[in-house]
Protein backbone atom coordinates (compact mmCIF):
# COMPACT_ATOMS: atom_id res chain seq x y z
CA UNK A 1 0.00 0.00 0.00
CA UNK A 2 1.22 3.94 -0.88
CA UNK A 3 -0.18 7.05 -0.34
CA UNK A 4 1.05 9.79 -3.02
CA UNK A 5 1.65 13.80 -3.49
CA UNK A 6 1.20 15.53 -6.87
CA UNK A 7 3.38 18.65 -7.48
CA UNK A 8 1.15 21.28 -8.97
CA UNK A 9 2.76 24.39 -8.02
CA UNK A 10 4.88 25.40 -10.39
CA UNK A 11 4.06 28.76 -12.15
CA UNK A 12 3.96 26.71 -15.72
CA UNK A 13 6.09 29.77 -17.07
CA UNK A 14 7.10 27.69 -20.26
CA UNK A 15 3.38 27.54 -21.20
CA UNK A 16 2.29 31.23 -20.25
CA UNK A 17 -0.12 32.71 -21.15
CA UNK A 18 -2.05 29.11 -21.08
CA UNK A 19 -0.71 29.36 -17.73
CA UNK A 20 -2.03 32.60 -16.97
CA UNK A 21 -5.40 31.37 -15.56
CA UNK A 22 -5.00 27.34 -15.52
CA UNK A 23 -2.64 26.07 -13.76
CA UNK A 24 -0.40 23.94 -15.99
CA UNK A 25 -1.70 20.53 -14.12
CA UNK A 26 -4.95 21.29 -15.02
CA UNK A 27 -4.71 21.77 -18.75
CA UNK A 28 -6.58 19.60 -20.89
CA UNK A 29 -4.69 15.75 -22.74
CA UNK A 30 -7.41 14.10 -24.51
CA UNK A 31 -10.02 16.07 -22.35
CA UNK A 32 -9.68 15.45 -19.09
CA UNK A 33 -6.63 18.01 -16.79
CA UNK A 34 -3.16 16.35 -16.61
CA UNK A 35 -3.87 15.51 -12.71
CA UNK A 36 -6.74 13.58 -13.81
CA UNK A 37 -4.67 11.29 -15.97
CA UNK A 38 -2.42 11.12 -12.76
CA UNK A 39 -4.52 10.35 -10.32
CA UNK A 40 -6.20 7.76 -12.74
CA UNK A 41 -2.48 6.16 -13.01
CA UNK A 42 -2.24 6.32 -9.13
CA UNK A 43 -5.47 4.67 -8.42
CA UNK A 44 -4.58 1.87 -10.95
CA UNK A 45 -1.49 1.21 -8.75
CA UNK A 46 -3.23 0.84 -5.84
CA UNK A 47 -2.94 4.45 -4.34
CA UNK A 48 -5.76 5.12 -2.09
CA UNK A 49 -4.92 8.44 -0.43
CA UNK A 50 -3.82 11.84 -2.55
CA UNK A 51 -2.09 15.21 -1.56
CA UNK A 52 -2.23 17.81 -4.00
CA UNK A 53 1.14 20.31 -3.21
CA UNK A 54 -0.14 23.58 -4.88
CA UNK A 55 0.88 26.98 -4.36
CA UNK A 56 0.20 29.01 -7.60
CA UNK A 57 -3.63 29.14 -8.94
CA UNK A 58 -4.28 26.61 -6.05
CA UNK A 59 -7.98 27.35 -5.74
CA UNK A 60 -8.71 26.33 -9.08
CA UNK A 61 -7.96 22.53 -8.13
CA UNK A 62 -10.93 22.33 -5.38
CA UNK A 63 -13.58 22.81 -7.12
CA UNK A 64 -12.30 20.14 -9.72
CA UNK A 65 -11.36 17.41 -7.49
CA UNK A 66 -12.97 17.75 -4.51
CA UNK A 67 -12.94 15.31 -2.09
CA UNK A 68 -12.06 12.91 -4.81
CA UNK A 69 -14.72 10.71 -4.09
CA UNK A 70 -16.16 10.78 -7.78
CA UNK A 71 -12.39 9.09 -8.58
CA UNK A 72 -12.50 6.70 -5.83
CA UNK A 73 -9.86 8.07 -4.04
CA UNK A 74 -8.89 10.09 -1.11
CA UNK A 75 -8.05 13.56 -1.99
CA UNK A 76 -6.26 16.42 0.13
CA UNK A 77 -4.69 19.83 -0.69
CA UNK A 78 -2.04 21.56 1.02
CA UNK A 79 -1.26 24.91 -0.08
CA UNK A 80 2.17 26.72 -0.13
CA UNK A 81 1.68 30.63 0.33
CA UNK A 82 4.80 30.71 -1.58
CA UNK A 83 6.19 28.24 -3.67
CA UNK A 84 8.36 26.19 -1.39
CA UNK A 85 10.30 24.32 -4.50
CA UNK A 86 9.44 20.57 -4.76
CA UNK A 87 11.89 19.47 -1.62
CA UNK A 88 9.56 21.88 0.56
CA UNK A 89 6.50 21.20 -1.26
CA UNK A 90 6.43 17.73 -0.67
CA UNK A 91 7.85 18.16 3.24
CA UNK A 92 4.79 20.46 3.32
CA UNK A 93 1.70 17.72 1.62
CA UNK A 94 3.37 15.15 3.79
CA UNK A 95 1.92 16.44 7.07
CA UNK A 96 -1.09 15.61 5.79
CA UNK A 97 -0.55 12.09 5.47
CA UNK A 98 -0.11 10.14 8.74
CA UNK A 99 0.98 6.74 8.01
CA UNK A 100 3.63 5.06 7.85
CA UNK A 101 3.29 3.78 3.99
CA UNK A 102 5.36 4.14 1.03
CA UNK A 103 4.98 7.79 -0.44
CA UNK A 104 4.62 8.37 -3.94
CA UNK A 105 5.52 11.60 -5.40
CA UNK A 106 4.71 12.66 -8.92
CA UNK A 107 5.51 15.74 -10.88
CA UNK A 108 2.39 17.25 -11.84
CA UNK A 109 3.23 17.74 -15.52
CA UNK A 110 4.14 14.43 -16.39
CA UNK A 111 2.10 11.57 -18.36
CA UNK A 112 3.74 8.19 -18.30
CA UNK A 113 2.40 4.46 -18.49
CA UNK A 114 5.07 2.98 -16.82
CA UNK A 115 4.33 0.57 -14.17
CA UNK A 116 4.07 1.92 -10.88
CA UNK A 117 2.95 -1.23 -8.91
CA UNK A 118 6.35 -2.53 -10.18
CA UNK A 119 8.61 0.40 -8.97
CA UNK A 120 7.05 0.65 -5.55
CA UNK A 121 7.00 -3.20 -4.98
CA UNK A 122 11.42 -2.59 -6.23
CA UNK A 123 11.84 0.09 -3.80
CA UNK A 124 9.55 -2.37 -0.94
CA UNK A 125 11.98 -5.40 -1.95
CA UNK A 126 15.10 -3.64 -1.55
CA UNK A 127 14.29 -1.46 1.59
CA UNK A 128 14.90 1.71 -0.39
CA UNK A 129 15.20 5.21 0.97
CA UNK A 130 14.04 6.49 -2.36
CA UNK A 131 13.39 4.73 -5.74
CA UNK A 132 13.16 7.18 -8.86
CA UNK A 133 11.42 6.17 -11.89
CA UNK A 134 14.33 6.79 -15.01
CA UNK A 135 13.53 7.02 -18.49
CA UNK A 136 16.07 7.83 -21.55
CA UNK A 137 15.80 10.60 -23.81
CA UNK A 138 17.60 11.70 -26.65
CA UNK A 139 18.72 14.97 -25.53
CA UNK A 140 19.02 14.87 -21.68
CA UNK A 141 20.22 18.78 -20.99
CA UNK A 142 16.55 19.63 -19.74
CA UNK A 143 16.63 16.95 -17.71
CA UNK A 144 18.12 15.53 -14.25
CA UNK A 145 20.51 13.54 -15.25
CA UNK A 146 20.62 10.29 -13.04
CA UNK A 147 23.69 7.76 -13.87
CA UNK A 148 23.05 4.35 -11.71
CA UNK A 149 25.52 1.47 -11.16
CA UNK A 150 25.00 -2.29 -12.04
CA UNK A 151 23.06 -2.97 -9.43
CA UNK A 152 20.55 -0.56 -10.50
CA UNK A 153 22.23 1.77 -7.08
CA UNK A 154 21.86 5.91 -8.22
CA UNK A 155 25.71 7.50 -8.22
CA UNK A 156 24.55 10.98 -8.93
CA UNK A 157 21.76 13.83 -9.29
CA UNK A 158 22.35 16.42 -11.67
CA UNK A 159 20.36 18.63 -12.53
CA UNK A 160 19.93 20.33 -16.03
CA UNK A 161 23.83 19.63 -16.84
CA UNK A 162 25.11 21.40 -20.10
CA UNK A 163 26.76 18.41 -21.16
CA UNK A 164 25.12 15.27 -19.70
CA UNK A 165 27.29 12.38 -18.78
CA UNK A 166 23.87 9.88 -19.63
CA UNK A 167 20.48 10.16 -21.24
CA UNK A 168 19.09 8.38 -18.73
CA UNK A 169 16.94 10.98 -16.74
CA UNK A 170 14.98 11.64 -13.78
CA UNK A 171 11.30 10.96 -14.75
CA UNK A 172 9.75 13.03 -12.58
CA UNK A 173 7.65 9.96 -10.10
CA UNK A 174 9.44 8.74 -6.78
CA UNK A 175 8.74 6.29 -4.18
CA UNK A 176 10.01 7.81 -0.61
CA UNK A 177 10.63 5.90 2.30
CA UNK A 178 8.08 8.06 4.81
CA UNK A 179 11.30 8.65 7.22
CA UNK A 180 13.53 10.07 4.55
CA UNK A 181 10.89 13.16 4.05
CA UNK A 182 10.84 14.03 7.63
CA UNK A 183 14.50 14.94 7.13
CA UNK A 184 13.83 17.85 4.86
CA UNK A 185 13.32 21.08 6.73
CA UNK A 186 9.84 22.09 7.18
CA UNK A 187 8.87 25.70 5.65
CA UNK A 188 11.56 26.16 3.83
CA UNK A 189 12.40 26.36 0.15
CA UNK A 190 14.00 23.18 -1.04
CA UNK A 191 14.77 21.61 -4.25
CA UNK A 192 14.54 18.01 -4.07
CA UNK A 193 16.79 18.05 -7.38
CA UNK A 194 19.36 19.97 -6.55
CA UNK A 195 19.68 19.04 -2.38
CA UNK A 196 17.31 16.30 -1.63
CA UNK A 197 18.70 13.84 -4.28
CA UNK A 198 22.49 14.96 -4.30
CA UNK A 199 22.71 15.20 -1.06
CA UNK A 200 21.15 11.82 0.24
CA UNK A 201 23.30 10.27 -2.79
CA UNK A 202 26.41 11.79 -1.42
CA UNK A 203 25.65 10.43 2.23
CA UNK A 204 25.27 6.55 1.04
CA UNK A 205 21.84 6.49 1.47
CA UNK A 206 19.66 3.68 -0.37
CA UNK A 207 18.46 5.65 -3.45
CA UNK A 208 17.99 3.23 -6.67
CA UNK A 209 16.52 3.67 -10.51
CA UNK A 210 13.80 2.10 -11.59
CA UNK A 211 14.89 2.20 -15.12
CA UNK A 212 11.36 1.89 -17.46
CA UNK A 213 11.33 3.49 -21.18
CA UNK A 214 7.87 2.90 -21.66
CA UNK A 215 5.01 5.89 -22.59
CA UNK A 216 6.72 9.47 -20.95
CA UNK A 217 6.42 12.90 -21.64
CA UNK A 218 6.78 15.94 -19.88
CA UNK A 219 3.74 18.54 -20.89
CA UNK A 220 5.80 21.64 -19.84
CA UNK A 221 6.22 23.03 -23.15
CA UNK A 222 3.49 23.64 -25.82
CA UNK A 223 4.52 20.83 -28.59
CA UNK A 224 5.01 18.69 -26.15
CA UNK A 225 1.74 19.45 -24.47
CA UNK A 226 -0.01 18.96 -28.19
CA UNK A 227 1.88 15.78 -28.61
CA UNK A 228 0.50 14.24 -25.14
CA UNK A 229 -3.36 14.54 -26.54
CA UNK A 230 -2.69 13.37 -30.15
CA UNK A 231 -0.98 10.35 -28.95
CA UNK A 232 -3.79 9.10 -26.30
CA UNK A 233 -6.57 10.84 -28.53
CA UNK A 234 -5.12 8.01 -31.22
CA UNK A 235 -4.46 5.27 -29.10
CA UNK A 236 -8.64 4.86 -29.84
CA UNK A 237 -9.26 6.93 -32.95
CA UNK A 238 -8.78 10.00 -35.37
CA UNK A 239 -10.29 12.62 -32.50
CA UNK A 240 -11.92 12.76 -29.78
CA UNK A 241 -15.60 14.78 -29.28
CA UNK A 242 -16.11 15.05 -25.07
CA UNK A 243 -19.45 14.69 -23.90
CA UNK A 244 -21.66 17.59 -24.36
CA UNK A 245 -19.66 18.88 -27.32
CA UNK A 246 -21.57 19.81 -31.09
CA UNK A 247 -19.82 18.80 -34.32
CA UNK A 248 -21.53 19.95 -37.34
CA UNK A 249 -21.84 16.74 -39.74
CA UNK A 250 -19.50 19.47 -42.60
CA UNK A 251 -16.48 19.67 -40.37
CA UNK A 252 -13.87 17.64 -41.01
CA UNK A 253 -11.30 17.19 -37.43
CA UNK A 254 -8.06 14.49 -37.78
CA UNK A 255 -5.13 13.99 -36.11
CA UNK A 256 -5.61 13.22 -32.99
CA UNK A 257 -7.56 16.44 -32.21
CA UNK A 258 -9.82 16.84 -28.78
CA UNK A 259 -12.58 18.80 -28.86
CA UNK A 260 -13.85 19.54 -25.09
CA UNK A 261 -16.73 19.38 -23.53
CA UNK A 262 -19.87 21.93 -24.53
CA UNK A 263 -17.81 22.79 -27.39
CA UNK A 264 -19.51 24.00 -30.42
CA UNK A 265 -17.79 23.09 -34.01
CA UNK A 266 -19.64 25.14 -37.11
CA UNK A 267 -19.88 23.65 -40.66
CA UNK A 268 -17.18 23.34 -42.79
CA UNK A 269 -14.44 23.75 -40.10
CA UNK A 270 -11.07 21.65 -40.48
CA UNK A 271 -9.51 20.71 -36.98
CA UNK A 272 -6.13 18.77 -37.45
CA UNK A 273 -3.65 17.57 -34.49
CA UNK A 274 -5.10 20.16 -31.94
CA UNK A 275 -6.28 20.89 -28.06
CA UNK A 276 -9.68 22.21 -28.65
CA UNK A 277 -10.92 22.93 -24.43
CA UNK A 278 -14.27 23.22 -23.08
CA UNK A 279 -16.87 25.64 -24.08
CA UNK A 280 -15.17 26.68 -27.26
CA UNK A 281 -17.27 28.25 -30.05
CA UNK A 282 -15.46 27.27 -33.39
CA UNK A 283 -16.86 28.78 -36.34
CA UNK A 284 -17.90 27.82 -39.72
CA UNK A 285 -15.36 27.17 -42.60
CA UNK A 286 -12.43 28.23 -39.94
CA UNK A 287 -8.88 26.11 -40.33
CA UNK A 288 -7.12 24.78 -37.38
CA UNK A 289 -4.14 23.11 -36.93
CA UNK A 290 -1.54 22.22 -34.53
CA UNK A 291 -3.12 24.61 -32.26
CA UNK A 292 -4.51 24.92 -28.69
CA UNK A 293 -7.62 26.85 -28.13
CA UNK A 294 -8.31 27.48 -24.47
CA UNK A 295 -11.46 26.96 -22.63
CA UNK A 296 -13.88 29.41 -23.56
CA UNK A 297 -12.48 30.47 -26.60
CA UNK A 298 -14.11 31.10 -29.77
CA UNK A 299 -12.72 31.07 -33.15
CA UNK A 300 -14.12 33.54 -36.22
CA UNK A 301 -15.88 32.62 -39.13
CA UNK A 302 -13.39 31.87 -41.59
CA UNK A 303 -10.54 32.08 -39.40
CA UNK A 304 -7.01 30.37 -40.57
CA UNK A 305 -4.85 29.16 -37.06
CA UNK A 306 -1.67 27.03 -37.46
CA UNK A 307 0.73 26.37 -34.71
CA UNK A 308 -1.09 28.52 -32.55
CA UNK A 309 -2.56 29.50 -28.98
CA UNK A 310 -6.11 30.76 -29.50
CA UNK A 311 -7.78 32.39 -26.27
CA UNK A 312 -10.05 34.82 -26.02
CA UNK A 313 -9.04 38.05 -28.13
CA UNK A 314 -6.18 36.88 -28.58
CA UNK A 315 -3.86 34.66 -30.80
CA UNK A 316 -0.37 34.20 -30.03
CA UNK A 317 1.88 31.88 -32.71
CA UNK A 318 3.34 29.05 -30.83
CA UNK A 319 7.68 29.57 -29.97
N1 LIG B 1 3.84 22.57 -4.91
C1 LIG B 1 4.88 22.96 -5.63
N2 LIG B 1 5.67 23.97 -5.17
N3 LIG B 1 5.11 22.36 -6.83
C2 LIG B 1 6.17 22.78 -7.55
C3 LIG B 1 7.03 23.82 -7.13
C4 LIG B 1 6.75 24.45 -5.86
O1 LIG B 1 7.44 25.36 -5.40
N4 LIG B 1 7.99 24.01 -8.08
C5 LIG B 1 7.73 23.11 -9.05
N5 LIG B 1 6.64 22.37 -8.75
C6 LIG B 1 6.04 21.29 -9.54
C7 LIG B 1 5.66 21.72 -10.95
O2 LIG B 1 4.30 22.14 -10.99
C8 LIG B 1 5.87 20.43 -11.73
O3 LIG B 1 4.72 19.60 -11.70
C9 LIG B 1 6.97 19.70 -10.97
O4 LIG B 1 7.03 20.31 -9.67
C10 LIG B 1 8.34 19.79 -11.64
O5 LIG B 1 8.63 21.14 -11.93
P1 LIG B 1 9.01 21.61 -13.41
O6 LIG B 1 9.16 23.08 -13.37
O7 LIG B 1 8.08 21.04 -14.41
O8 LIG B 1 10.48 20.98 -13.53
P2 LIG B 1 11.25 20.52 -14.85
O9 LIG B 1 10.34 19.90 -15.85
O10 LIG B 1 12.10 21.63 -15.32
O11 LIG B 1 12.22 19.35 -14.25
C11 LIG B 1 11.71 18.34 -13.40
O12 LIG B 1 11.06 17.32 -14.15
C12 LIG B 1 11.92 16.57 -15.05
C13 LIG B 1 11.07 15.48 -15.68
O13 LIG B 1 10.00 16.03 -16.35
C14 LIG B 1 12.88 17.75 -12.59
O14 LIG B 1 12.34 16.89 -11.63
C15 LIG B 1 13.85 16.99 -13.50
O15 LIG B 1 14.86 16.36 -12.73
C16 LIG B 1 13.11 15.94 -14.32
O16 LIG B 1 14.01 15.31 -15.23
MG1 LIG C 1 8.31 19.72 -16.06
Amino acid sequence: MAVAILLVGGFGTRLMPLTKNTPKPMLTVAGVPVTEHQIAMAKAAGITEIVLATSYLSEVFTPYFGDGSKWGIKIRYAVEKEPLGTGGAIRNAAQLLDSNESVVILNGDVMSSHNLEEQIRQHEALDADVTLHLTQVQDARAFGCVPTDSNGRVTAFLEKMENPVTNQINAGCYVFNPRVISTIPLNTVVSVERETFPELVASGAKVFGYVENAYWLDIGTPRALLKASVDIVQRSGDFLAMPGSTIDPTAVISGGSCIGANSTVGAGAVIQGSIVEADCVIGQDSVIIDSFVAAGAEVENGAKIASSFVMNGEILTIP
